[in-house]
């Protein structure tokens, strides 16, 4: 028996249909709403209003449940690896091995990017953030690549997928060598895409890039840990703008963008920045806890909340066994992880994060891995990027093939009625 909503308005009733998910979760169409009734609804930061229906990802925010295409995240973490993650979450289905490997074979064919594209580089001075380089590397890939993706045309859209998982990571790590004054490297088709992001950061023409499966295997957990979160801001991002038919690397672009704020994948550098501090100011955790409790204060407790678990974020779960993990087997003793485990400590029994049911979020110990992995801070949101790719690729896709409308919301005007212009000698 199908839901209906009854709205009661004006003294009149009207009756909307509820749309329920696959995992019982229901909506309310209001698809007529401002037709029937002449209103619409007002929703700030779109705390409840869904934008899509998606078959991609699947998070419970209450029971701090994540599942790519219906596989639970912890067994993606555990069992497969990043590019089968990639493959799963853009075409839907686990890739059987022959399929992997000509995925990995065919992504190949694009990881050469046009060298005109470092006079692009060039351009930016060294202290230029490396997600606004990102940012606008990913658009300038049009100008090289021009051709409109077909995105009915399968064959194509597999290009694109394939073209730009191949180039995003080297245009990525390209901000990197930026940023350091360092020659830029290509990719090695003979190796893995993991290790090569390693090779593309830290080879240097004095020498081979010692391989450290170690550091490969964090990586890649983390990679596949990002790729996607369903309708976060950098992929509602991607998809509004793909949804004026532009480009999927403009859509990324725009993406990386998003990104970049503190409040969103930016808080990984804030995380570790806001750790550096408290350990210079002594490491009283329980004085930073005070000053993110007090509204008088700007000061938040970065790598804590979240929109939408209200319960542990499972990633940063994940995330944190494996920074105990990997700085045990690299014998890295950092103080500032024992730091990030005290403010956990006490935000977790502490009202103020309890009622409000702050609990750690995915960037709160990715850091401290990445920079036990020698990834300098101001590169742990690119890093963001790169996991975040495939879901990025994925929705941009499903909206496109779905043929969704273009993104264009309503608003309440509150400004002034209309009024007569005045002169300029009237002012
Ligand atoms: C990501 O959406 C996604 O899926 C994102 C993401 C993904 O994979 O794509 O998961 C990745 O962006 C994770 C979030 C990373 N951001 C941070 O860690 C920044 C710190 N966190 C916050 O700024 C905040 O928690 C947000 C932005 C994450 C969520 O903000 P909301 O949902 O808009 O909640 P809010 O700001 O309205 O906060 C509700 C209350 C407020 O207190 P009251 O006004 O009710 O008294 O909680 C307080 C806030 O002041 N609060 C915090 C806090 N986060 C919320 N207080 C102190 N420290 C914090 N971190």
């Amino acid at each position: 028996m199908s839901k209906t909503a009854i709205l009661e308005y004006d003294g009149k009733k009207y009756e909307f249909p509820v749309i329920v998910g696959s995992e019982n979760e229901p909506a309310i169409d209001i698809n007529k709403l401002r037709d029937l009734t002449g209103a619409i609804t007002l929703d700030p930061g779109y705390k409840n209003s869904g934008s899509c229906e998606s078959k991609i990802t699947f998070l419970d925010g209450e029971e701090g449940i994540l599942r790519y295409r219906g596989y639970a995240i912890e067994d993606l973490a555990a069992k497969a690896d990043f590019l089968e993650v990639a493959y799963l979450v853009i075409f839907g289905e686990l890739p059987t091995k022959e399929v992997l490997a000509q995925f990995e074979t065919d992504i190949r064919k694009y990881t050469l990017v046009n060298e005109e594209m470092k006079n692009i580089i060039d351009g930016f001075p060294k202290t230029a953030h490396p997600m606004g380089v990102l940012s606008s590397l990913t658009s300038a890939l049009t100008a090289f690549n021009p051709k409109v993706v077909n995105v009915d045309n399968e064959k194509e859209m597999y290009e694109a997928v394939c073209k730009t998982m191949g180039k995003f990571l080297v245009i990525a790590t390209w901000t990197y060598r930026k940023m350091m004054g360092y020659p830029l490297n290509y990719y090695d088709n003979t190796k893995g895409y993991v290790e090569n992001f390693m090779r593309l950061m830290f080879e240097l023409p004095t020498g081979p890039y010692a391989k450290n499966q170690v550091v490969i295997d964090a990586l890649d957990k983390l990679f596949i840990l990002h790729a996607d979160h369903e309708q976060n801001c950098s992929t509602s991002t991607v998809r509004i703008v793909g949804s004026s038919h532009a480009g999927l690397f403009a859509s990324i672009s725009a993406g990386v963008s998003a990104l970049w704020g503190p409040l969103h994948g930016g808080a990984n550098q804030a995380v570790l920045e806001m750790l550096e501090d408290i350990q210079k100011d002594g490491g009283d955790a329980d004085k930073y806890l005070a000053k993110a409790k007090d509204k008088e204060d700007p000061f938040r407790l970065m790598g804590f909340g979240h929109r939408v678990y209200k319960n542990f974020d499972p990633r940063a779960k994940i995330i944190k066994k494996a920074a105990d993990e990997v700085l045990a087997t690299l014998g890295v003793n950092d103080p500032i992880l024992q730091i990030a485990k005290k403010l956990e400590e006490s935000a977790l029994v502490d009202e103020y994060f309890v009622s409000r049911k702050l609990y750690p979020n995915v960037d709160f110990y990715s850091g401290i891995i990445y920079r036990a992995l020698g990834i300098p801070t101001e590169m742990f949101t690119v890093m963001f990027a790169i996991g975040r790719l495939p879901g990025w690729i994925a929705q941009w896709k499903e909206m496109r093939v779905n043929k969704e409308p273009i993104g264009r919301p309503r608003q309440i005007y509150t400004g002034y009625p209309l009024r007569d212009f005045v002169a300029m000698d009237k002012r």
